[in-house]
């Protein structure tokens, strides 16, 4: 039976993979409770349709911090894809890069980062930044990802303490056998770190050392897991260039607003300075049409990925990228936007939000 749709890819990952690697990917904090409101929510939002108007060409390229893409669908950072597929990293990025959209590297990432962008040199690429404790470790990953090409800096400000995920808990030890960390260093042998905190996170960092990251480099910097106006406008004022509203994939802080939920507040705090984007729970053309529509430049999508990853390595992230670039493509038709900058608030019913 052919993949027709993501969750189509989800039922087989779940087939295909082991019972720890299967928790690790879908598995929430706590009760799960905004990982399940991330997808539920998006269909709480009815669309309003426009009519007779030439869609005969549908343009779905837009551009992100200045570089243009194929369509506003990317990839979000996340960590040990090797666990999904041997080469891992190397496939997601070569489909990232055959697809003509952006692939954030998680810091977590199981092949190098030399590796990554050895096998796909063309694509566009950020890096995700978990802060370490020690700045003289983050200088190194920051000028060598400068160095390699990658073209934007995400740091991940929701994680100051890995969300109480149990299925990990109970899993570690089976998913610590296969992880390999080749640029923070592979865990030391007896020192297994609980709760996949793979490398320690700083716990202290505040808005006010955003400035020595901009000390250090030229890249623009986003924020990634900002849910709320007054976390965005210090954004903007901090000068950052961007911000991911995100929930994590509902693995942090439970019982946190769904993704497109808290994404209308941010966009009206930003007031237009700084580009907004959104992950959590896109499954869908009309999801990607509705954040869109909300205000967002483009959407990330997380665990699709790996299950595309875990259904046929490149070829099946390539594939889950081409069914939701082609069902926005027919929701972009059938609401009569012949082009990104068409997508407007106007297509959202707001008696139903
Ligand atoms: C993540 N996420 C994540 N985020 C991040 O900043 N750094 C990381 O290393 C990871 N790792 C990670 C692993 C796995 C298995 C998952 C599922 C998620 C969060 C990710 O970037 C993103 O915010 C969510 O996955 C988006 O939600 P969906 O698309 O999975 O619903």
């Amino acid at each position: 039976m052919p993949l027709v749709c993501l969750t189509d890819f989800e039922a087989h990952a779940r087939e295909q993979l082991s019972k720890s690697t299967w928790d690790f990917i879908e598995g929430g904090a706590d009760d799960c409770l905004t990982r399940d409101d991330n997808i539920a929510a998006f269909k709480k939002i009815r669309l309003r349709p426009r009519y007779l108007k030439d869609v005969s060409k549908v343009d779905m390229r837009t551009t992100i911090q200045g570089e243009e893409i194929s369509t506003p669908i990317c990839i979000a950072p996340t960590g040990f894809h090797c666990l999904a597929w041997p080469d891992g990293e190397m496939s997601t990025a070569r489909a990232a890069q055959a697809a003509g959209i952006c692939y954030i590297t998680s810091t977590y990432a199981s092949c190098s980062l030399e590796d990554i962008v050895a096998t796909a040199p063309g694509g566009l690429r950020w890096f995700q930044l978990y802060v370490h404790p020690n700045r003289q470790l983050n200088k190194q990953l920051i000028q060598k990802v400068e160095s390699l090409g990658f073209k934007a800096l995400v740091i991940t400000v929701d994680a100051p303490k890995i969300g109480n995920r149990r299925h990990n808990i109970t899993n570690q030890v089976n998913l610590m056998k296969n992880l390999l960390l080749k640029d923070l260093g592979s865990p030391e042998k007896g020192n297994l770190m609980p709760y996949l905190q793979m490398s320690p996170i700083d716990s202290s960092i505040c808005w006010d050392d955003l400035s020595w990251f901009q000390s250090i480099t030229r890249l623009p910097i986003i924020l990634k897991g900002i849910l709320t106006k007054e976390d965005a406008e210090l954004a903007v004022k901090h000068n950052v260039h961007g911000i991911i509203v995100s929930n994590h994939g509902g693995r942090q802080l439970d019982e946190v607003p769904a993704s497109i939920d808290a994404l209308t507040e941010v966009v009206a705090a930003v007031k237009g300075k700084i580009e907004v984007y959104l992950d959590g729970g896109v499954r869908t053309g009309n999801d990607v049409l509705k954040a869109l529509a909300l205000g967002a430049k483009c959407v990330f999508l997380g665990r699709p990925i790996l299950w595309g990853l875990a259904y046929k390595g490149e070829h099946g992230v390539e594939e889950v990228l081409n069914i939701l670039k082609n069902e926005f493509h027919t929701s972009m038709t059938l609401t009569g936007c012949r082009s990104v900058a068409e997508i407007s608030r106007d297509l959202i019913q707001f008696s139903r939000l």
